[in-house]
């Protein structure tokens, strides 16, 4: 799927990225009972909109896409707007492999976990997992399952619910934004809310602790 990706961003074929914050983000952070900010995982974040608007509402956000061209750009966009994002050029199926410090109190998804295989998912979820505090919150939004050609598979409420087994599914509500351009118009795609339940003692001794390794002047390729 990210080979896909890597030639829809270079021939600029890339309808999900609006340039809008999700409003299932703002509300999140902005809404009465808003999260504090805290730390973030931006997974498949592409050109990083969601990613700086994290960063702006005072979050410690970090950035992962599998491909270079929309972190180029994501890197550019904090740059120029003047806040401080850590990106990773790196598979989110592999996110043991990189030295992130466990802590994160809000993953976020927007369009990534859908388009993995089962392999990859299982895998994305042990990282994530590891990753995140117990209590930490999950959105993750994903099109319903599907047969259409290059089309992202989907992922519904009961695979999501079972693959996401430290999960609580405490919310699954339609996607408000506009639908994307092009033949997956009329794919149903939701926004799954998820609280992390599994005890701290879950996360894997690999993710030991690293320094802060907060970056503004580039990004790392973990690929
Ligand atoms: C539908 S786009 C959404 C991008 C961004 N979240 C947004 O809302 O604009 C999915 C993103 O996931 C990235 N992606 C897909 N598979 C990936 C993988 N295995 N590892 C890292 N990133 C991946 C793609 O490169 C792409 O940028």
């Amino acid at each position: 799927m990210s080979l896909a990706y890597r030639i829809m961003y270079r021939v600029g074929f890339t309808p999900w990225d609006t340039g809008e914050v999700s409003s299932e983000l703002r509300a999140l952070v902005e809404d009465g009972d808003a999260l504090p900010p805290g730390r973030a995982l931006d997974i498949g974040c592409g050109t990083g909109t969601q990613a700086v608007y994290l960063a702006h509402h005072g979050w410690s956000v970090t950035g992962i896409d599998a491909v270079e061209q929309p972190l180029r750009r994501a890197h550019a966009r904090a740059i120029a707007e003047g806040v401080s994002v850590e990106w990773f050029k790196a598979d989110v199926a592999r996110l043991t492999d990189l030295d992130l410090k466990p802590g994160y109190t809000l993953v976020f998804d927007r369009g990534c976990y859908h388009g993995l295989r089962s392999e990859q998912r299982a895998a994305y979820v042990a990282g994530v997992t590891a990753l995140a505090v117990s209590g930490a919150t999950l959105l993750v939004m994903a099109f319903e399952p599907n047969r259409i050609l290059a089309a992202p598979p989907g992922a519904d409420e009961a695979e999501i619910t079972a693959t996401f087994a430290c999960w609580e599914l405490t919310g699954a509500e339609p996607d408000r934004g506009p639908a994307p351009a092009g033949p997956l118009r009329n794919l149903a795609r939701t926004w799954y809310r998820l609280v992390r339940r599994c005890p701290d003692a879950h996360r894997r001794s690999s993710l030991s602790a690293t320094g802060d390794s907060h970056v503004l002047g580039h990004f790392r390729d973990r690929t």
